[in-house]
């Protein structure tokens, strides 16, 4: 008899990351599934990578983060939200983003806490919650009307999901998969409902540097009242294009910080010392670094989206991160995974099914979407549209 997996992890399954990848590479379908650049980011961190192992910076790195890193981070935070944090007990450096939510859910959320989660929502979020013993509540972002052109919550939904047992809430901005960056508007919606109810926000600011159109991520921690009750949580995947090197941080007061640490410590311990040392050298590139980065996934952008919509799918524009969501009823398409699988296996071209990123009761909200990723060379994007053009006739 084979063992089994233990209640806790028992219902996570398998991510559809994995199965899609899986799928793409035996039909060698082109993957704009899966968000991880098919380049490398910039040689000077490379080097900086290299120079911190040559130098012998290879044994275990402080718990809560290398100090030159965290004085990155928090210069990082000045220079780019004006926000002033202490980097000894205010910063603690993790395996990636994903370890940073993981700690603080893991350190903030007792057994019973209802943590309100907007839908659709990245894969981790939920199995955090529920390994904390937490209650997910859902808020589903509303797809693009003629009224409202971009994906939105209704403020009445989400006032209803707060109560006194609310411990938590989950945003996302700029949110995967949608590529909504939170208005200050509706950041300000969100923070008098937290501040009202007492509740603690986690903020996943990964793509925090990947806004186009001349817009600006905002953080909820600077709306009135939110400082003390937000954990801002990054990493340097996205924005330096280093996915695999798994350094991320959060970001929060000292009695926050406490619990995310006392996690942290017992989860990985530390996380890469010479990487750590890479990830400070990159925060600290110059602003033309972080403005032709979003410039220039901006121009991909704008060429993914105009030949998905060339195809006859009614796209949603992204304001940020580096993903597009398509609306594939116009092609007679009303189930995502089939169509994901179809374009695989059929057209080449691997893209994600949203439903993964809604819970069992409302995936009907997903159904009708792809998601695709354009962190790709221009030339893999170039193959991906000669592909997709053939789309339309094939429907
Ligand atoms: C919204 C979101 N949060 C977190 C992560 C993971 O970040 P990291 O690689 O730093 O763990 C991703 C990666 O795709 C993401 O899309």
């Amino acid at each position: 008899m084979p063992y089994q997996t233990a209640d806790r992890v028992g219902t996570f399954g398998t991510s559809i990351f994995a199965e899609m990848s899986r799928l793409a590479v035996e039909h060698k379908a082109i993957n704009l599934g899966q968000g991880f650049p098919d380049f490398d980011g910039p040689e000077v961190v490379k080097e900086a990578a290299i120079a911190a192992i040559r130098a012998g910076e290879n044994q275990y790195a402080v718990s809560w983060g290398q100090p030159a890193l965290r004085r990155a981070v928090a210069q990082h935070s000045l220079r780019f939200h004006g926000q002033t944090f202490d980097p000894d007990t205010e910063i603690t450096v993790t395996s990636g983003a994903t370890e940073a939510l993981c700690a603080a859910v893991l350190g903030l959320v007792n057994p019973g806490d209802e943590v309100i989660i907007f839908e659709p929502f990245y894969d981790c979020y939920v199995p955090n919650v529920l390994l904390a013993g937490g209650v997910p509540r859902y808020v589903p972002l509303h797809a693009p009307t003629a009224d409202r052109p971009e994906w939105h919550f209704d403020p009445a939904e989400l006032a209803a999901a707060f109560n006194a047992r609310t411990r938590l809430l989950f945003l996302n901005t700029p949110h995967n998969p949608t590529g909504k960056v939170f208005a200050p508007a509706e950041l300000a919606q969100i923070a008098a409902l937290c501040v009202q109810w007492d509740v603690l926000a986690l903020c996943d600011e990964v793509y925090e540097h990947l806004v186009y159109d001349g817009g600006k991520q905002q953080r909820l921690s600077a709306q009135p009242g939110m400082a003390e009750r937000t954990i801002s949580v990054s990493s340097s995947g996205k924005t330096f294009g280093f996915t695999g090197w798994k350094i991320g941080w959060a970001i929060a007061r000292p009695d926050l910080t406490t619990a995310v640490r006392a996690a942290h410590q017992f989860i990985t311990f530390a996380t890469s010392t010479p990487m750590q040392t890479a990830a400070a050298a990159a925060l600290a590139l110059e602003d033309e670094y972080y403005q032709a980065l979003a410039a220039d996934y901006q121009a991909r952008r704008d060429y993914l989206c105009a030949a998905l919509a060339a195809t006859g799918l009614r796209i949603s524009v992204p304001q940020g991160t580096y993903f597009i969501m398509a609306d594939i009823t116009p092609l007679g398409y009303s189930d995502d995974v089939a169509f994901c699988r179809w374009l695989t296996t059929e057209v080449g071209v691997a893209a994600i099914p949203p439903t993964a990123f809604y819970a069992d009761a409302d995936k009907a909200l997903g159904r009708t979407w792809a998601r695709f990723a354009f962190c790709k060379r221009r030339e893999t994007l170039e193959r991906a549209v000669e592909r997709l053009a053939t789309l339309a006739k094939r429907a």
